[in-house]
């Protein structure tokens, strides 16, 4: 959602401060705008997208060494102008992400002592708060401490002042905000895309710090205010990662980076030759040793890949594994349970509601903690006792894709982590997993090949209005995945079920209008699911099947085939979303939406 990049300079910030903004359009937005300091404060602010705002900028001649950009995801207030950022109020400006929680309180508070408001928003109570602590006299850093303080709920924020013009100040809580250290300059980003042309040596600042940059240094300030030393990082996020290459759009480039990425992935397993506790954290060998059942919290996407390790580490390991989606598990009464392994995945690490479920597992003693996560040094995996990182390289696609199948590669070297610990796993089956991990890469490219004819079916869901896709086991969380991938991006109503539900209500659905896609590998369902495709047909529905080569199914009529490579086995679903997020994207392409960034749908989802 809403993203932040700001820079103190010896030269003119304005284009990297929309070079960032750019950079920052995938986490989802409405309106964005900059501020710079030059002698006063200067402010251009658009709706829609940041080329509109930048091409404002330019016409008004905006320059300046010192600013501070937005995009905004509207929350509080509608998306308008005057509801974007930066909020200005006396002499400084502001950028903020997040939510403010007691803002109506303190709304009322500075009404009365005479504060007017220009918006519907959260942030601009921040903004007066700012300038009525600068009264006082402390200075703009002291200021922005003493507003802190005051705030309830979540926040990201960097500021700039008409009368400090030397310094910006930043805090965080609750929302991801980095520091970059440049040569004689600095900056301030919600993610290190935004600033990765400048510099990559990072602070990550922890919750409750503030922060003073100016040209020549950083200081960081914690909790209490006093300064603290933080580590520096140097990223590793590649440039070719944030551009399109000969794409045409980056869920495309996703789509056909998932052998690599997998290849990456698991190279920490082929490293260890094994299925090791190290490949999740120093201290793992203790923490997974005797645990007694598996609790797994997600959201979107990452939701479905914990639905499909649930097969696994119920099979595989032999564990008891429940999959909950992370705002509903956060408000009901958990049932705690210290052997509990609590596993949270994210692809952005930064999902608030995925957060705030691993904090209330923790909050019931549950010390267990493991998350998988695609964005290093990220909220959630900072909040977790152990850690493993998919390797799939910067994400920009709303609708992800090379995340999912990384992370259910993390999670069948869980599950056989797992299942070594407890003796489940003899060496030969361990060689056969490890075998089969080796071989994805390239049973994925075979699946990546039948391109061209899933294109020819999109072409003929571009017409239509809903869609059913159905699965069996393992390859349920598949079908929801493609019935996800197809409503997110075409806005084609989209809906999954078990093949083995069909007959307990959607089949009343069906008709010739509704085109019914079936996963059907080479599995021990694989002849139920025969029988539930010819339930369809009895009613005169058109059915896609992906179907192993192996699995002797040959088009009839009515009955559409695309033959995916021979059946893989346990990791079959990881083969068997290829063909769905390939449907999904030409369906969208077809139909003239905007791929990458889904009409109201955000990449990071930092609200509720
Ligand atoms: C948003 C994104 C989805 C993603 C979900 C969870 O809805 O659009 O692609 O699956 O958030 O995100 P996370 O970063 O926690 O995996």
């Amino acid at each position: 959602m809403c993203g932040i990049v700001g820079a103190i300079a010896g030269r003119d910030v304005v284009p990297l401060l929309v070079d960032g903004l750019k950079r920052l359009e995938y986490r989802g937005y409405d309106s964005s705008g900059i501020a710079v300091v030059n002698g006063g404060v200067r402010r251009v602010r658009r709706t829609g997208r940041v080329a509109e705002m930048e091409a404002a900028a330019l016409a008004e001649g905006v320059h300046a060494d010192m600013g501070i950009g937005h995009t905004r995801w509207a929350t509080h207030g509608g998306v308008t102008e005057s509801n974007a950022h930066p909020h200005i109020s006396g002499g400084i400006a502001l950028v903020h992400n997040g939510i403010i929680e007691n803002h109506e309180q303190q709304r009322e508070r500075l009404q009365a002592l005479g504060y007017a408001f220009e918006s519907q928003t959260d942030t601009e109570v921040i903004a007066h708060l700012i300038d009525h602590h600068l009264k006082s006299g402390g200075g703009l850093l002291r200021a922005l401490q003493a507003a802190v303080s005051e705030l309830r709920g979540a926040y990201a924020l960097a500021v700039v002042s008409r009368d400090e013009p030397n310094r910006m100040v930043v805090a965080r809580m609750g929302c991801p905000l980095l520091v970059g250290l440049g040569e004689g300059e600095n900056f301030v980003a919600s993610d290190v895309s935004a600033i990765v042309q400048s510099t990559r040596r990072v602070i990550f600042l922890e919750e409750g710090d503030t922060a003073e940059l100016t040209r020549d240094g950083v200081q960081v300030f914690g909790v209490e205010r006093q300064p603290v030393e933080r580590e520096v990082h140097v990223s590793d996020v590649s440039l070719a990662s944030l551009e399109l290459g000969p794409y045409s759009h980056f869920m495309q480039k996703e789509i056909h980076e998932q052998p690599r990425a997998i290849a990456d992935t698991i190279e920490a397993v082929m490293d260890e030759a094994g299925f090791v506790p190290e490949l999740f954290g120093a201290d793992a060998a203790e923490v997974l040793a005797d645990v007694s059942s598996v609790q797994i919290l997600a959201c979107g996407t990452s939701y479905y890949a914990g639905l499909t390790a649930r097969y696994w580490i119920e099979g595989i390991a032999g564990l008891p594994c429940s999959v909950e989606i992370a705002s509903e598990y956060r408000y009901r009464d958990a049932v705690a349970d210290p052997r509990q392994l609590i596993v949270t995945i994210s692809q952005s690490g930064e999902t608030l509601d995925t957060m705030e479920a691993l904090k209330y597992a923790k909050s019931l003693g549950q010390e267990r903690t493991l998350s998988i996560c695609n964005v290093p040094e990220s909220a959630i995996p900072r909040a977790s006792r152990l850690v493993h990182y998919t390797r799939a390289g910067a994400e920009i696609g709303v609708a992800s894709t090379k995340a999912f199948t990384t992370q259910l590669v993390a999670l069948f070297s869980l599950t056989c982590t797992l299942a070594r610990l407890r003796g489940r796993l003899d060496e030969a089956t361990e060689a056969r997993h490890l075998d089969a991990l080796r071989r994805l890469p390239g049973d994925i490219q075979h699946a990546l090949n039948l391109e061209p004819q899933v294109r020819a079916w999109a072409d003929r869901f571009a017409s239509k209005h809903h869609a059913l896709f159905l699965g069996r086991g393992v390859h349920y969380p598949i079908a929801l995945e493609g019935a996800l991938k197809l409503k997110e991006i075409s806005y084609i109503h989209a809906e999954a079920y078990p093949a083995g539900e069909l007959k307990h209500g959607p089949l009343a659905l069906v008709d010739a209008a509704m085109p019914v896609v079936v996963i059907a590998p080479n599995d021990s369902l694989l002849e139920k699911v025969k029988s539930n495709i010819q339930e369809v047909r009895a009613r005169g529905g058109e059915m896609y099947v992906f179907a192993d080569a192996d699995a002797g199914f040959g088009p009839s009529e009515g009955v559409h085939v695309i033959r995916t490579p021979r059946h893989v086995g346990v990791l079959s679903p990881i083969v068997h979303v290829i063909p769905v997020q390939m449907l999904a994207y030409h369906a969208a392409l077809a139909r003239g939406t905007d791929v990458d960034k889904p009409r109201n749908l955000a990449k990071s989802v930092t609200v509720e």
